[in-house]
């Protein structure tokens, strides 16, 4: 029984919501990946201590031994750490609000990650995560940088060209999110008792095979209950947690008639803003979005029960859950750190994993994790459907990326009018006006 070596990590978007759940995660965690130190780096310094007091309670109640800092200031933050965990949102939600409400203004889906809305807030999250890379590069050369924070198939095709050699790893949960559900819909217990094929582009996928470890093919049966209900699952309709409050229910149940049109594969949830944008329209309030309902929610109940805990110094009794689904970035972690060829769901270079797509598009497909990087599974050629689809749409996330990089409304203008939510190049340039009214202090000036 080696003793493993302890990590120094720093969570970037210390003042994200998501930070606590993260935190007694990583706790829970500590058996496989033992930590030596933790810091929280933020923009945002009034923000960031209300979740860092809460934290530095709850890590220091059961662990004195791990250091704790939190920091605005990147030398601090950046220095002597092996990873970099990264939840930010550039503009908070004040900015992902107009996101949704925009595009709904002309009709269009309103939505945090797709359509003009993720276009937006690619726009915006570029230039901060290209920031967390390079104080990563300068002050703690040898790490590696874990990103979560959206829209991630945006920022991947941006680190992608420029920051090609950096090592920085793009995840999602929401394929991680439907595989629970169909666990449950199938009666197994853990995630490691499935094997599942996944190829797509990220928010942008589909599964071709679920199979249980000695090898039983259980499509049929994942694809019978799809079929009635989507990934809803009947008895989990009360349970309003994270990603199981009564909209997600509803994304689960939507699932359904995104099946119908391609019965031979199983689809990621948020293509229901690509397959039934009219159907989303119809059931958006523009006056009370995604956001307003997580302002109200997710985020009062976080900050309000970090503000007790510190007020109290007691971490008993508290509000806050440990956020189990997020394991998965301690499986990362672990697998780069010890090298344990983890099969997980990324976000990378396509360079032929998928036969006859684009070899520098990013796509989401499964991969063994070493202590070197990623190594991709090879999926062979995708069906026609699928494949247009996807050039769509990685053709959009490229143009948000050139637009950027050049500074070109016209590009962005493309970019928009090519998302398969938008009806016309007119609509098209209305909502992007509104956007870059809004988006000044934050995108580059467009010419
Ligand atoms: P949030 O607004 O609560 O937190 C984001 C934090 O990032 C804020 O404290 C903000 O001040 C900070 N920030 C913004 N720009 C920054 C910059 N340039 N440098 C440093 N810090 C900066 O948001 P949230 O709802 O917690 O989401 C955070 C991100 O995580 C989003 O991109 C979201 O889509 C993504 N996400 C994470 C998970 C997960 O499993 N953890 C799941 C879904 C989405
Ligand atoms: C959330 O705030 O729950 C998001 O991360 C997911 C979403 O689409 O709303």
């Amino acid at each position: 029984n080696t003793e493993l070596e302890k990590s120094s990590v720093v969570i970037a978007g210390g003042g994200s919501t998501y930070t606590p759940g993260i935190i007694l995660m990583l706790l829970e965690h500590l058996d496989r990946f033992p930590l030596r130190k933790i810091k929280f780096y933020d923009n945002d310094p009034q923000r960031q201590k209300v979740i860092a007091d809460a934290c530095e309670i709850m890590i220091h109640k059961k662990h004195p031994e791990i250091e704790f800092l939190a920091t605005c200031d990147p030398e601090e933050a950046f220095t002597d750490v092996d990873f970099v965990m990264a939840h930010i949102r550039v503009g908070k939600y004040k900015m992902r609000e107009l996101d949704e409400k925009i595009p709904l203004k002309y009709g269009v889906v309103g939505q945090e990650t797709c359509g003009p809305g993720g276009i937006a807030y690619g726009m915006r999250s570029i230039q901060g995560v290209l920031e967390l890379v390079d104080y990563m590069e300068k002050y703690s050369p040898d790490a590696w940088l874990l990103n979560y924070s959206n829209p991630a198939a945006i920022v991947a095709e941006a680190t992608r060209r420029l920051r090609p050699k950096s090592k920085i790893l793009n995840i999602c949960d929401m394929p991680i999110s439907i595989e629970n559900n169909m666990l449950k819909i199938l009666g197994y217990e853990k995630r490691s008792d499935i094997i599942t094929q996944y190829y797509g582009l990220n928010h942008f996928g589909w599964w071709y095979g679920v199979r249980s470890r000695d090898g039983k093919d259980l499509m049929p049966e994942l694809k019978k209950h799809v079929k009635e209900m989507g990934y809803f699952i009947p008895s989990d309709a009360d349970e309003a947690k994270q990603h199981g409050d009564s909209s997600w229910n509803e994304t689960y149940r939507m699932a359904k008639d995104i099946y119908a049109i391609d019965p031979d594969t199983l689809p990621n949830t948020y293509l229901k803003y690509y397959l039934l944008p009219d159907t989303v329209v119809k059931h958006s309030d523009i006056n009370y979005t995604r956001a307003n309902q997580v302002m109200d929610t997710r985020e009062k109940e976080v900050f309000t029960a970090c503000r007790e805990i510190a007020k109290n110094n007691a971490f008993e009794g508290h509000e806050l859950s440990l956020d189990e689904h997020a394991s998965y970035i301690v499986d990362l972690a672990t697998a780069l750190k010890f090298n344990t060829y983890a099969r997980m769901l990324l976000i990378v270079e396509n360079n032929g994993v998928i036969e006859n797509f684009d070899k520098t598009a990013m796509v989401e497909v499964p991969c063994l994790v070493t202590s070197s990087g990623p190594q991709p599974l090879s999926v062979g050629t995708i069906p026609t459907f699928q494949k247009g689809m996807m050039e769509e749409q990685a053709a959009v996330e490229k143009l948000v990326v050139d637009a950027w990089m050049e500074g070109s409304y016209q590009k962005l203008w493309q970019a928009i009018a090519l998302s398969k939510t938008v009806p016309s190049v007119t609509v098209a340039k209305q909502i992007l006006d509104d956007l870059y009214e809004v988006n000044k202090e934050y995108w580059p000036e467009l010419k």
